[in-house]
């Protein structure tokens, strides 16, 4: 079988051949995005592994099932740009990869609120240059603090768990309440509750039509003055323009993001050469108590390790026309 493995870079092909060792799968690496421009690439080719900022919208499905591919073997957990009736439809078959690593993005959500808090990347740069004033870097004690973990999932329940560690009162909004929480006397409330308690917002849940610009004018009203939201989840979890106003008003005090709307024509790239075209991304950069990481959460060594072997166990099921629980369906 040969596969078509867009997105590529070398940390992945390195840990995708190791994983892909013992079996009879080709891999074909192409650093080029998947898209209605490069998928005449997959001609000739049985099935595709993808990323986070590939398109696998309608028009990009029609044009794989006219190559005749059959499998999308995605190598992350989130599937928000997967058109998943569009495949079911066209007969491919959809692979995620949903449990890789829920600590590396977990404790990359507590990397931000750590550095946004105690400004270590500003004490880092300043001593860097002879300068040990404290002034301007002064942090708050996370505990006793009123910490809020959207979605508790496999990442929001490994992030709950670090949290309660430094101490802080969780509460929790989540469809779908985890039964250990609970268990432990977890609050689950509402997202108004959770809006007007919470000191440290964290978005933990998947991008869907219910969650889409839920950080957005409306929800940031309700919140505390100085509130810190960190996203890792999703870009399209919050409204960007509405978290600039909030960042102008002082609502929000601290925003830490992984993940933007837009990412797709900036992350994973070095355009540290050209003139970024994105003049609200450009203005986010601009604000003190902003933070934004490209996307990094997931990158760890164990979590691309599990991406790489889970990848390879999925195109190996589709190849014997076995099933398993990561196929997705709409
Ligand atoms: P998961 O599927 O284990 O958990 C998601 C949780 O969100 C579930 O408990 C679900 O019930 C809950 N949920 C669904 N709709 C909700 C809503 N409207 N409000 C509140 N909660 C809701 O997923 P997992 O593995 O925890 O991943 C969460 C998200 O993290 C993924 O959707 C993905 O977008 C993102 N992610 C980011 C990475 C990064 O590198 N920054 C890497 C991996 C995942």
């Amino acid at each position: 079988m040969k596969v078509a493995v867009f997105s590529c870079k070398p940390y992945d092909q390195r840990t995708l051949d190791i994983a892909n060792k013992n079996t009879n799968i080709q891999l074909h690496f192409f650093e080029s995005r998947l898209s209605e421009e490069t998928v005449s690439l997959t001609k000739d080719f049985d099935a595709v592994s993808c990323f986070v900022n590939d398109q696998l919208n309608k028009q990009v499905i029609k044009q794989l099932a006219a190559n005749r591919i059959k499998c999308i073997a995605l190598r992350c957990a989130g599937f928000n740009n997967v058109d998943l009736e569009a495949a079911g439809t066209l007969g491919l078959q959809v692979f995620h990869v949903p449990d890789y690593s829920p600590t590396s993005v977990a404790e990359h959500a507590v990397a931000l609120i750590l550095s946004l808090n105690r400004k270590t990347h500003k004490a880092y740069q300043r001593v860097k240059e002879g300068n040990f004033a404290l002034e301007g870097l002064m942090g708050f004690n996370l505990s006793g603090k009123t910490l809020a973990c959207i979605g508790t999932g496999r990442i929001g329940l490994a992030f709950v768990k670090i949290m309660q560690g430094f101490g802080c009162h969780v509460i929790c909004h989540d469809p779908y309440p985890n039964e250990d929480l609970l268990k432990q006397g977890v609050k689950y409330s509402s997202l108004e509750d959770i809006y007007k308690e919470a000191d440290i917002i964290s978005l933990h849940c998947p991008l869907n039509e219910h969650t889409q610009h839920m950080i957005n004018k409306n929800s940031l009203a309700q919140m505390k003055d100085g509130v810190m939201i960190i996203n890792t989840s999703r870009g399209g979890l919050v409204n960007v323009q509405d978290a600039l106003d909030g960042l102008y008003q002082k609502k929000i005090g601290y925003l830490g993001l992984d993940v933007y709307e837009q990412e797709g024509s900036l992350f994973f790239e070095d355009m540290s050469d050209t003139i970024i075209q994105d003049s609200v991304f450009q203005l986010l950069l601009t604000f003190p108590n902003v933070m934004v990481t490209g996307h990094q959460g997931y990158f760890t060594d164990i979590a691309l390790e599990h991406i790489a072997q889970t990848s390879i166990e999925n195109l190996t099921c589709f190849q014997s026309g076995k099933s398993n629980n990561r196929q997705l369906t709409a």
